[in-house]
């Protein structure tokens, strides 16, 4: 089966091809970053009008990459939620009324869903079922009980800010631009992690829930302070404290998140740790795990870098993986602003 991925919720478009037998055959992505950029975040309005120009002709690459036409798919599948529902209806309209015309299934994919089973496109190196995931991404920080495809159980959730929010909003206060979390995490490489020492929120109460907020007041705190404090005429000071405050923040977040996976492993008792979202990508995080894999004798999985943030391969791969246990849906548009995993119809 050849199954089309639809990726539309926030700020990428991603249009894939997944055949069921061979893997990947085509992956196309398109990023609105510098749109939104001038903003500070993302625009929703512009988001969903710049999908409108890019899905169509980004579905003709898909298929020029694959060597293949319309007519060869089987199945069509497109993110119905979380996200922005403009943005969403671009792709749910466009899916459904490509499989209408094409007389073909559709099914409607759930966003993280979408993350927590992207490393399972990993032909040579996957996790198998049981495992726990870590989802951190711009909209989600959870620990989710995976037992198999469509069934998920939220072991906890973040009450606040989301990890990457929190990476983006404190990258934002250290004047880092948007989207600020990756640039913090490669300045962080280059601070003194030990400068100050944040808050590690929630771990010292029992339970698999995060709070991000209080670390982000934190920082905003010490950050006010130490500009007060010093004489920051000289910028490779300035530099220096942003680098030092970057390394000190990813370290508290990692840190926190490192010791909520160790609960969920031994509360679980389960073996394999998948991690996912576009956090995972953070290499202290990777770095870290690896680590807690030797100590508990678990095995960690990340997916591909280029999966961890938003792509259309993951919506084509889980859409596969629905269209192979499920008939497929009758055409009707989707769009779920917001929308639970654990309320995924199986
Ligand atoms: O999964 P994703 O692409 O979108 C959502 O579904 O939200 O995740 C985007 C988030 C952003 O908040 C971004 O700052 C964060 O992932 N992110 C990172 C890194 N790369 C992306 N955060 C920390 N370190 C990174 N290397
Ligand atoms: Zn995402």
């Amino acid at each position: 089966m050849k199954i089309l991925g639809i990726e539309t919720s926030c700020d990428e478009t991603g249009i894939a091809i997944y055949d069921t037998d061979i893997g990947l055959i085509a992956d196309q992505l398109y990023s609105q970053i510098e749109l939104h950029a001038q903003y500070g975040g993302v625009f929703p309005e512009i988001a969903s009008r710049d999908h409108i120009k890019k899905t169509v002709p980004l579905i003709r690459q898909a298929c020029d990459e694959a060597g293949i036409t319309l007519q060869d798919l089987d199945g069509i599948a497109y993110t119905a939620g979380p996200g922005l529902i403009g943005a969403l209806l671009v792709g749910s309209s466009v899916g459904c009324s490509l499989a209408w015309a094409l007389d073909l299934p559709s099914v409607e994919v759930h966003h993280m869903e979408g993350h927590l089973l992207a490393p399972l496109l990993d032909e040579n190196n996957k996790p198998e079922f049981p495992f726990v995931c870590l989802l951190v991404s711009g909209g989600h920080s959870m620990l989710v009980d995976v037992k198999a495809i469509g069934d998920y159980t939220i072991l906890g959730d973040t009450l606040d800010d989301a990890a990457g929010e929190a990476f983006d909003k404190t990258a934002k206060l250290l004047g880092l631009g948007y989207p600020g979390g990756v640039i913090l995490s490669e300045l962080a490489t280059q601070g003194d992690k030990t400068r100050f020492k944040f808050p590690r929120p929630m771990l010292n109460r029992p339970g698999l829930d995060f709070s991000f907020s209080g670390l982000k007041t934190a920082v905003r705190m010490t950050w006010m302070k130490e500009v007060e404090k010093e004489d920051y005429n000289e910028t490779t000071d300035k530099d220096q404290l942003v680098k030092d405050i970057a390394a000190s923040f990813q370290e508290a977040i990692v840190d926190t998140l490192v010791k909520k996976c160790a609960r969920a492993m031994k509360q679980t008792h389960y073996k394999t740790l998948v991690i996912a979202g576009g956090v995972s990508a953070n290499s202290e995080l990777r770095k870290q795990l690896k680590q807690l894999d030797k100590k508990l004798r678990i095995t960690s999985y990340f997916p591909e870098l280029k999966y961890c943030t938003d792509n259309g391969a993951m919506i084509a791969f889980a859409g596969a993986m629905r269209l192979m246990k499920e008939q497929g849906k009758n055409n009707i548009i989707k769009a779920y602003p917001r929308w639970s995993l654990e309320e995924i119809e199986n």
